[in-house]
């Protein structure tokens, strides 16, 4: 007997859309049968930051074992698979062709649906997979390394973007700040663990944008003002106190305390303006317990509920990539002529 007989139906996962190659085998429930994930985080540390073509490469090599794993973690094979779901937008380019191609052959060869996703849909549907019901209409944010966005979702394949960032992403703040302080890449969880040694208010940083009527968010000034504190401003002749380990992380006390500060402040705003009473929230900054803590307590002032992704489902994956069923659901597959979008563009 097809060890899928007794779970239904089955969906393989990609994801590829950035550094991470992941694969992963999710039934009709919403139950996760295995969740592979194979960072790249050593390859690009030395960079601060994710190398495009470092990245595609890896997932070149990465992709097939990943994708065993994941069927091997599931104990199924390519037969028991319903539709394969691939992330196809938005991302690098050249990652994102490796797990669609991947995904184009598996689908030709075993002449099953290939089902398109969203990364940023996907990051929000693991609040709903997470939750075990129903949590649209909701405000939803998504907080990355390469994201920081506001959406009215009205469901999970409705999703109108509200606000964003103007300039840098909080996950990318958080890892050049790390930088500035010599901690380690990526520099959320290094921040995060610098700050609970510190005084988020000892280092007077600033809010951007947090007096602006809008959604949307900024935080390349904030990475300048530390940038400012540990380096001096430039020409000011005024040299700034030594980096000692208490300062680092007083400064990450400060700088996370900040982020947060700006992250919560516009999400209640759009629970206000666009009168939900849900707020789901994904992405890898989403990890960040200072920041759960603080949502927590905003929203039960608002009276809110609060679905954050788990923490396994925060940063990339496939198993998030679920959302597949909605969208083989409501007949959205794709051909084998359909091309990677590595843009925020909706086509
Ligand atoms: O969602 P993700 O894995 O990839 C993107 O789509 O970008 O997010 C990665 C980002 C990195 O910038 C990393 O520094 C940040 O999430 N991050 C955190 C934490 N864990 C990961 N930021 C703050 N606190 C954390 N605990
Ligand atoms: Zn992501």
């Amino acid at each position: 007997m097809s060890a899928a007989c007794d779970r239904g139906q089955l969906l393989l996962a990609i994801e590829s859309s950035c550094d991470e190659t992941a694969a992963a085998v999710i039934d009709r429930r919403l139950r996760v049968h295995s969740n592979v994930v194979s960072s790249q985080v050593d390859l690009h540390a030395e960079f601060g930051g994710v190398v495009p073509e470092i990245a595609s490469r890896a997932h070149l090599v990465n992709i097939l074992p990943v994708l065993e794993r994941a069927l091997s973690a599931a104990s199924v094979s390519l037969e028991d698979i319903t539709a394969v779901a691939v992330v196809t937008e938005p991302g690098l380019v050249g990652s994102l062709l490796v797990g669609l191609t991947a995904a184009k052959a598996l689908c030709l060869a075993h002449g099953i649906p290939l089902v398109p996703v969203h990364h940023i849909e996907a990051h929000l549907y693991a609040c709903r997979m997470t939750a075990g019901h129903d949590v649209y209409p909701a405000v939803g944010l998504v907080v990355s390394g390469g994201h920081t966005s506001i959406y009215d979702c009205r469901s999970p394949l409705e999703a109108e973007l509200v606000g964003s960032t103007i300039d840098d992403a909080a996950g990318e703040a958080f890892d050049k700040v790390a930088q500035l302080l010599s901690l380690g890449y990526p520099g959320g969880p290094h921040i995060e663990q610098a700050a609970a040694e510190g005084h988020p208010g000892e280092i007077k940083l600033p809010r951007p944008l947090l007096s602006d009527p809008g959604l949307d968010f900024s935080f390349s000034g904030l990475k300048t003002a530390v940038r400012y504190q540990v380096h001096g401003v430039p020409g000011s002749g005024r040299p700034q106190p030594e980096l000692t380990p208490q300062r680092t992380a007083d400064l990450a006390a400060s700088f996370q305390a900040a982020v947060v500060d700006c992250l919560v402040q516009r999400c209640r705003r759009a629970l206000e303006q666009l009168n939900h009473s849900r707020l789901l929230v994904g992405g890898g900054v989403a990890a960040n317990q200072s920041l759960r803590g603080a949502l927590a307590e905003m929203c039960e002032g608002q009276g809110a509920d609060l679905h954050i992704a788990a923490p396994e489902l925060c940063t990339d994956n496939a198993a998030m990539a679920a959302l597949g069923w909605e969208r083989l659901d409501a007949g959205h597959t794709a051909g084998l002529e359909i091309d990677v979008n590595p843009g925020l563009i909706r086509r």
